[in-house]
């Protein structure tokens, strides 16, 4: 039998949120405005996924999907000299991937699922960077959100599978939803995630994340039925996320 692990966020308060950081088995999705640190925690999560547990870490290799060109070597370097890890070496641990469209997304998590069966137990965690972005673009008519949703079904499925059969941790980062404000420009919804309620089924545990004041961010257990809809502050430096 496998054994949930969890992997620490590199912020204290935010673990304590998520009962000790995002865990294997299970699907996290972040949401929330622009800037307010979703890529930053991908970053964060995929050089402490390589940590020795004791360390908070899952002891394993990353892959990341990146859908929006937003991966940095420089970002991983920093957060490894953080932690006191060999920043070359911690980068070789992450399969990276750039998608280029909802179809090509699909593929390439095809191609890392047979990775992760090759070398079994190796990687403890997948990121998607973001999930929704590709289809919003993909599927963009007025008469296609039927058809978007299907296929982001199909993938949240299969993502589902991934998780539970090698035992990683995956890390979705989803977009708020814009609503058409006054004249011609659209403000931004900060509460409501895109994806419906496919999206909202698929994720075990929603994390909704706004700025505070100055660089303050605040992350908040979204629609959870068993945890408290508690609250934690977490700041962006250039070590990753900290309290
Ligand atoms: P979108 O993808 O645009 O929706 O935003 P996001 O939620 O992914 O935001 P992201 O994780 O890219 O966070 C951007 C924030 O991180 C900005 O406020 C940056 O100032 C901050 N940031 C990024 N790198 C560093 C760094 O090296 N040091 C510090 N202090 N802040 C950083
Ligand atoms: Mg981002």
């Amino acid at each position: 039998r496998k054994k949930v692990m969890v992997i620490s966020t590199g912020a204290k308060q935010l673990d304590e949120l998520l009962g000790g950081g995002i865990q294997t088995m299970s699907i996290t999705e972040a949401f929330g405005e622009f800037r307010t640190g979703k890529t930053q925690i991908a970053h964060t999560l995929c050089v402490i996924a390589q940590l020795p547990t004791a360390m908070g870490g899952g002891n394993g290799k990353a892959a990341y999907i990146d859908t929006e060109g937003t991966f940095r070597h420089e970002r991983i370097k920093a957060i490894a000299d953080r932690f006191g890890i060999d920043s070359e070496a911690a980068l070789e641990n992450i399969l990276v991937a750039r998608a280029y469209n909802s179809e090509h997304q699909m593929d390439l998590i095809t191609e890392i699922a047979a990775r992760f069966a090759e070398e079994k137990g190796i990687f403890r965690l997948l990121v998607i960077d973001s999930i929704i972005a590709l289809f919003r673009t993909d599927f963009s008519g007025r008469g296609e959100l039927s058809e978007r949703q299907q296929k982001l079904n199909q993938m949240l499925s299969r993502l589902m599978k991934i998780a539970e059969e090698f035992n990683v941790a995956i890390y979705l980062t989803n977009q708020v939803q814009s609503d058409p404000g006054a004249g011609m420009t659209f403000v931004a919804d900060p509460k409501k995630p895109v994806g419906g309620h496919i999206m909202a089924h698929a994720s075990t545990t929603r994390l909704y994340l706004r700025k505070g004041r100055g660089e303050e961010r605040i992350a908040k257990v979204y629609d959870s039925p068993d945890v408290p809809e508690a609250e934690a502050p977490y700041a962006i430096t250039v070590g990753g996320i900290v309290d």
